[in-house]
């Protein structure tokens, strides 16, 4: 198959399939990087609400530069890896402050931007720049490997190979959509596992088919155990309210709002109320790159709501539908009040 056929099938089933994303109705790299930002490690039906919530929130880059970090922060709470939302606004404040505003979209000058890689360059440079490159990650990984029939690690030796063929492509025009055409075929066609080849317009052309190695391309590198940790988590109910903290420069989650919680080898945070009434111990798990950490929970009651010291605050039940926490800390008070309402000691 000519590549030029292979441009224009993969081209009209994006027309045919593509699915209708909130970014792919915008055109400004702003919103187009915000995207990708978010996109980062994070499904597709995950964004959705926070991308429309948060660019509500921040329309443009000089009002997510200039805005309190820890309103950003309170935006980006459940979308996990928080180093990516503080990027995110050290990279609005680079654009502001380097770049007059203006939101750049070639691919060499985005590249300077903190948060943003070769990936991330890539993609805002090609959708929202039509510049002419391919945006190559896992999933595009997966699919030129399979059509090429590389063995080798994507992203070592098999890299090259596949960069220039997924360059050459990327070459033959609309870019951005060759990106995205392949990012939505990877997600419905040729899945990691179990790939639909009866529905796939490809699958004459795929080395993986031809020689029945689907399952076995691309090269998965042998997973690395995730290491076990204990850490000790606090809730802290009074007058339905919800004690949370902030979690210290230097921890883990540094500056996001959470549960007071911190792992069985560091001391509890100064300023902690001494425990109430306590009602129920919860465990759930949580990971953080690659730990694996069992959260334990202990609920109290307070008699009366004490002044909050410093880096602690009082949020109100009512209030978390707006400021969710991390999702496994939501997930023990949801147990946490679960029991209590079972007890009806409220
Ligand atoms: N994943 C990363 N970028 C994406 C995009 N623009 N559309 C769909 N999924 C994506």
């Amino acid at each position: 198959v000519q590549l030029k056929e292979l441009h224009r099938v993969l081209l009209n089933w994006y027309k045919k399939h593509g699915r209708a994303l909130p970014w792919r109705t915008r055109t400004d790299p702003y919103a187009i990087w915000l995207s990708e930002i978010m996109l980062q490690q994070t499904r597709v039906e995950t964004v959705i609400p926070y991308y429309q919530r948060f660019l509500k929130a921040f329309p443009d880059v000089i009002t997510l530069a200039d805005a309190p970090s820890d309103e950003v922060m309170k935006m980006w709470t459940g979308l996990g890896y928080y180093s990516r939302a503080r990027n995110l606004q050290k990279c609005a404040q680079s654009v502001r402050d380097s770049f007059r505003g203006v939101f750049p979209t070639e691919f060499e000058t985005l590249l300077e931007l903190p948060g943003i890689g070769d990936y991330t360059a890539s993609a805002i440079s090609s959708i929202a720049g039509s510049e002419p490159r391919i945006a190559l990650d896992g999933n595009l990984e997966r699919i030129l490997s399979r059509w090429l029939g590389v063995r080798e690690n994507p992203k070592k030796e098999g890299r090259l190979t596949i960069l220039s063929f997924g360059q050459k492509l990327a070459a033959l025009g609309s870019a951005g959509d060759v990106n995205q055409a392949l990012m939505d075929f990877a997600n419905q066609v040729c899945l990691p596992k179990h790939p639909r080849c009866d529905l796939c317009p490809f699958a004459n052309f795929c080395s993986a088919k031809a020689t029945n190695s689907v399952s076995e391309i691309p090269y998965r590198a042998p997973k690395k155990e995730k290491v076990l940790l204990l850490a000790h988590g606090r809730i802290f109910i009074a007058n339905n309210h919800l004690l949370i903290h902030r979690r210290p420069n230097g921890a883990w989650l540094a500056g996001l709002w959470d549960l007071p919680w911190w792992l069985e080898t560091e001391r509890s945070p100064k300023g902690l109320p001494k425990e109430g009434r306590r009602f129920t111990t919860c465990a759930v798990f949580r990971t953080i790159t690659h730990h694996k950490i069992r959260f334990e929970v202990e609920a109290h009651i307070l008699g009366v709501k004490t002044k909050p010291k410093d880096g602690f605050q009082w949020l109100s039940l009512a209030a978390l539908s707006d400021l969710p926490l991390p999702k496994p800390s939501e997930r023990a008070l949801e147990m946490a009040l679960n029991s209590l309402e079972g007890r009806k000691q409220i």
